[in-house]
């Protein structure tokens, strides 16, 4: 699908932010453009949805979301490529994993094409603030939360689904620290780590302090039964090389989200032909890796992160270096070819980008 259905109702902004904008000193996510869209779930149906100048929403004390965390999101980035197009980097697995959450919270889903026609609009209606500075994008951030003014605990029967957009530059100033966490936990089976609701986000967020406070920015999170096999780590899934192959874990158990830079990185690679292990990675293989030399490459890949080398790994009490950034051969490969094909430097060969205006 490609293209815009104005359907959506616009209220443009006629105050906007745009030219106050401090393109060279971009904070992640604290800067918004000009508009959002919003679309009230009601009655057992969703609502019409209207495009509205950005600005704060209403909330009852009793909102249901703040109590008890029916709330969902989604990250997404659009572009401007060589050709002065505004891009979208395959929508739809955003629209479904959206979906997946929704259910797994007990949410309604918004059908996967309604998803994409708010987002398209919307992106269009703010189009310029998609900037073709390299490294920069504008974040695109639906979410979905429950609205009913009631504190008794049960399915919420009203919810808000918002998009807002946010100009951003890089998450990750520089190469990762990451510690590998062997008590706290991010997700247990059975639990919601697959989707993406907002109370892991806030759970993590303590161990992820103190790991900080040690001059780590992120943790590596473990299995929560034995704390031997590796996850995802913060807020992107992790993926190493060894041996020339890429080595990841497998996403069969409900607890990883499901990422979608990982999964470009994965498709891409077996298209060039390098070998990929899916499979459970645990802590100790990792960890004799990097100290033996072994281990050639580590990167976190998520939306916002997109791929963020890992520069150094802690486990226990010892900090292990891992290879300088310039020797990594598979992770700039493909963050170069990713950029290209965003930028439209590279031919789109595999239909990743949906064009929005
Ligand atoms: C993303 O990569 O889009 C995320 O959702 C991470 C976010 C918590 C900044």
């Amino acid at each position: 699908m490609s293209g815009v259905h104005a359907s959506f109702p616009v209220t443009h902004n006629t105050n906007s932010q745009l030219l106050s904008v401090d393109w060279d000193n971009l904070p992640f996510g604290k800067i918004f453009a000009d508009h959002m869209f919003v679309m009230e779930y009601a009655n057992g149906a969703w609502q019409q949805g209207e495009i509205l100048p950005f600005g704060p929403i209403d909330m009852h004390p009793a909102m249901s979301a703040i109590h008890y965390g029916q709330s969902i999101f989604e990250g997404m980035k659009a572009y401007r490529n060589k050709d002065n197009e505004v891009v979208l980097f395959r929508p739809e697995l955003n629209a479904r994993r959206f979906a997946e959450s929704a259910a797994r919270m007990c949410m309604p889903e918004i059908p996967e094409e309604l998803f994409l026609q708010a987002v398209k609009q919307l992106v269009a209606t703010d189009a310029n603030w998609v900037t073709n500075k390299p490294g920069y994008a504008l974040y695109i951030r639906p979410f979905m939360f429950a609205t009913d003014e009631f504190v008794g605990i049960k399915p919420s029967d009203n919810y808000k689904f918002v998009i807002i957009n946010s100009p951003v530059g890089a998450y990750y100033a520089e190469p990762v620290r990451v510690k590998i966490e062997e008590h706290y936990t991010r997700a247990a089976e059975g639990g919601v780590g697959r989707a993406k609701a907002a109370g892991n986000y806030g759970a993590s967020l303590y161990p992820a302090k103190l790991a900080q406070q040690q001059g780590f920015h992120q943790l590596v999170w473990t299995d929560a039964k034995t704390h031997t096999f590796i996850e995802e780590s913060g807020t992107m899934n992790i993926v190493f090389v060894m041996d020339n192959k890429i080595i990841t874990p497998t996403e069969d158990a409900d607890t990883i989200l499901r990422g979608t830079t990982k999964k470009t990185v994965l498709e891409l690679a077996r298209h060039w032909g390098i070998p990929v292990e899916e499979r459970k990675v645990t802590v100790a293989e990792i960890i004799e890796a990097a100290k033996s030399g072994k281990l050639q490459e580590a990167f976190g890949a998520g939306t916002a992160a997109t791929i963020a080398p890992i520069a150094l790994i802690g486990y226990r009490d010892e900090k292990i270096m891992l290879p300088a950034l310039e020797t990594r051969e598979i992770s700039l490969r493909i963050k170069a070819h990713l950029d290209g094909v965003k930028s439209g430097e590279i031919a789109d060969t595999m239909h990743w980008v949906q064009k929005v205006c």
